[in-house]
């Protein structure tokens, strides 16, 4: 495992460089990322580069033995740019263009943004790709669905309709524009859905959009990515995402570069209420499924966040390590930390780094220097992966949809996947969050939760699964909507109805409304948010609803359909639910499950085949005491152990 840090030279004096990089290189540092917003210092005047500077910092890094990942700045041009080209500048929803004065102002589908940017990234590479420090490149920064409306974006989205559909009436028909006298006689008509909130306006040209803006998005990188290719056939490609609303489909985009690398902000702050997520080994489990291997944090949480937000609190002791660890658990092989030192200038002074304003290093810079030495004991992990029974499917699409019309009060499409995660996390089971079109057949149990809209390679996918012996979960609001985001006319779940063996015959949005279902070993649970009333045809009903004027009608079901067996839960429940039902499945399945873990504990298993590392990572706020089965190996302290006794976010590794 290696421990990186951001460090943007351009903004610290030189004198700094070298004290930096000799302190780095002391407290274990291995990977430096820079240059990823630095374009106006490298390109000062039209066409006039200037390398030095970067030469400069790249070799006083190189000294200290530093690995160095470049980030293309493609996310901030000049201004000179934005004068000389104005046309490169996003527009809103209100026909202007946005004020330039920030970042990420450049329109990714400007054909004349595009020739400068592949400059840039030409004049890099021929520079930098044959340097020895020089290990991987980053493109752009935390890329978005970009949601530009100038004349270039419309007049593309209008010929993607029209490549698409063959026709404006095939728009109007695939869209279902006669409602609100909304049918299209011209293509001019069609405007990006950005000018209200999208609910408002027609979920099928909303779908479309977001199709759209993720594949212009992709489009970029993969222009920018051959561009550098084209130089350099051998580079490591990457670029940085988060979750975020505008996040493009991150398969599609992670198709175009070597690798995934995910900015790891988890909370500083545990919450109260045990309903509420917090951990973030959900995101690295997805991180990690969007290319099925291992994953680079290209950011990771250093300080108290802030500075368009009110500042964080700042991470306990414990969690500047243990963060990073659970990461390597989760399958990152390097993370890199947001930021050696914290802006002293600039609007994100207060997203602090690892340096405070201060100069002076302090608590959180010394449990970082720990995490590096630790780092260095952790060779052995290398060489090791994560295979899991259990698959989540993720659809960037259901999530666009789920969002764009949310189903009741509180119905919240990640909300149900999280919940199936840290259910199953509770018994240490390995959790693979992945594409619904991905490779299926190797799990034991896989968790579909809303699949709202229809795509018939995932259909068919599951159906495979299934048909071939797979013990499958599916749950409210599946097989909705049509491909192109319109309601589909038949009994839900429509193409799952056979595969569930029972269809609904009314469905109650209870939103905040709580009632409760008893399942068949007499286990009663609260329910909210969603209530789907079943009727069953092959099924039988694994629990009842207690309320209402469907009480003892079936809430959730099991079928058997061919080799497999499915179940199908119709409502949602709080994490005593799934806590109970991933047990029961895991023992059905035959899956191995640790009982009793403390609250908070996640153990998760990396193997190289021949040896098998068990992480447990206390990520709450109390002491925890965990006894081994069987005396095991500890690779964090070199000590046999056959009881762990783990401070809050404190990681263990064991041989198993
Ligand atoms: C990330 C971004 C970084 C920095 C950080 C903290 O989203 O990639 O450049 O802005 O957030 O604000």
């Amino acid at each position: 495992m290696k421990i990186g840090v951001d460090y943007y030279p351009e903004q610290w004096d030189r004198s700094f460089w070298e004290q930096d990089a000799a302190l780095m290189a002391q407290t274990g540092v291995k990977v430096v990322r820079i240059g990823e917003f630095a374009w106006s210092k490298l390109e000062p005047k039209e066409g006039v580069f200037d390398f030095e500077w970067l030469d400069n910092a790249i070799s006083v890094l190189q000294r200290f033995g530093m690995e160095i990942v470049i980030g293309v700045p493609t996310n901030c041009p000049p201004l000179w740019l934005y004068e000389s080209h104005p046309e490169i500048v996003q527009t809103g929803a209100d026909g202007k263009q946005i004020q330039t004065g920030i970042r990420g102002h450049r329109c990714v589908n400007s054909p004349v943004f595009m020739n400068y940017a592949k400059r840039i990234a030409t004049q890099l590479v021929l520079r930098y790709a044959n340097h020895p420090s020089v290990v991987a490149w980053q493109i752009d920064n935390e890329l978005e669905a970009s949601q530009c409306c100038c004349d270039e974006c419309k007049a593309r989205f209008r010929n993607w309709l029209l490549d698409k559909y063959g026709s404006l009436e095939e728009i109007n028909a695939a869209f279902g524009t006669s409602v609100w006298s909304g049918e299209y006689s011209s293509i001019t008509q069609i405007q990006p859905p950005n000018a209200y909130p999208k609910a408002w306006q027609n979920p099928a040209l909303c779908l479309d959009w977001f199709r759209f803006t993720s594949e212009s998005t992709t489009a970029f990188v993969k222009e920018i990515a051959l561009t550098m290719r084209r130089e350099a056939p051998k580079i490591k490609l990457t670029a940085n995402t988060s979750v975020s609303e505008n996040t493009p489909d991150l398969y599609k985009l992670f198709d175009e570069v070597d690798f995934v690398s995910f900015d790891n902000y988890p909370p500083a702050e545990i919450p109260k209420d045990t309903e509420e997520f917090y951990s973030h080994a959900f995101f690295l489990d997805m991180m990690r499924g969007v290319k099925g291997k291992s994953f680079w944090v290209m950011e990771q949480l250093s300080g108290p966040t802030g500075s368009w937000s009110p500042m964080s609190r700042t991470p306990k002791p414990g969690m500047i390590m243990g963060y990073s660890l659970q990461a390597l658990a989760h399958g990152a092989d390097t993370v890199v930390h947001f930021r050696w030192r914290t802006a002293r200038t600039g609007a994100e002074m207060y997203w602090h780094g690892l340096i405070d304003h201060s100069n002076v290093p302090g608590r959180r810079f010394f449990e970082f220097a720990e995490l590096c030495k630790t780092a260095s004991k952790l060779s052995v992990i290398d060489t090791t992966e994560l295979v899991s029974d259990v698959a989540i499917l993720y659809s960037p699409e259901n999530r666009f949809a789920l969002r764009l019309q949310q189903q009741s009060e509180g119905f919240d499409y990640l909300e149900q996947l999280r919940y199936f995660h840290a259910a199953f996390s509770r018994y240490g089971a390995n959790i693979d969050v992945v594409s619904p079109d991905s490779d299926l057949s190797n799990y034991k149990v896989v968790i579909a939760p809303s699949m709202y809209v229809y795509k018939k390679s995932s259909a068919e996918n599951i159906y495979r699964y299934v048909i071939n012996g797979g013990t499958l979960v599916m749950t409210n609001r599946s097989g909705v909507k049509d491909s192109n985001n319109n309601c589909i006319m038949e009994p839900l779940p429509t193409v799952y109805r056979e595969l569930i063996g029972a269809e609904i015959t009314e469905y109650d949005p209870v939103g905040k409304n709580e009632q409760t279902i008893t399942d068949f070993a007499g286990n009663k649970f609260v329910c909210s948010k969603w209530c789907d009333i079943l009727r069953v045809t092959t099924a039988k009903a694994y629990a009842e609803y207690n309320d209402n004027f469907y009480r003892c009608c079936p809430a959730v079901t099991m079928n058997r359909y061919c080799s497999g067996v499915v179940y199908y839960v119709g409502t949602i429940c709080k994490m005593d639910f799934y806590e109970s039902f991933a047990g029961n499945i895991m023992r059905q399945t035959g899956m191995p499950r640790l009982k009793g873990l403390p609250k908070g504990v996640e153990v998760t298993t990396r193997t190289n085949g021949l040896d098998d590392y068990i992480f447990f990572f206390n990520n709450s706020e109390e002491n925890a005491t965990i006894t081994l089965p069987k005396p095991m190996y500890s690779i964090i302290d070199s000590t046999g152990k056959d009881k762990l006794e783990l401070k809050p976010f404190e990681m263990e590794i064991v041989r198993k």
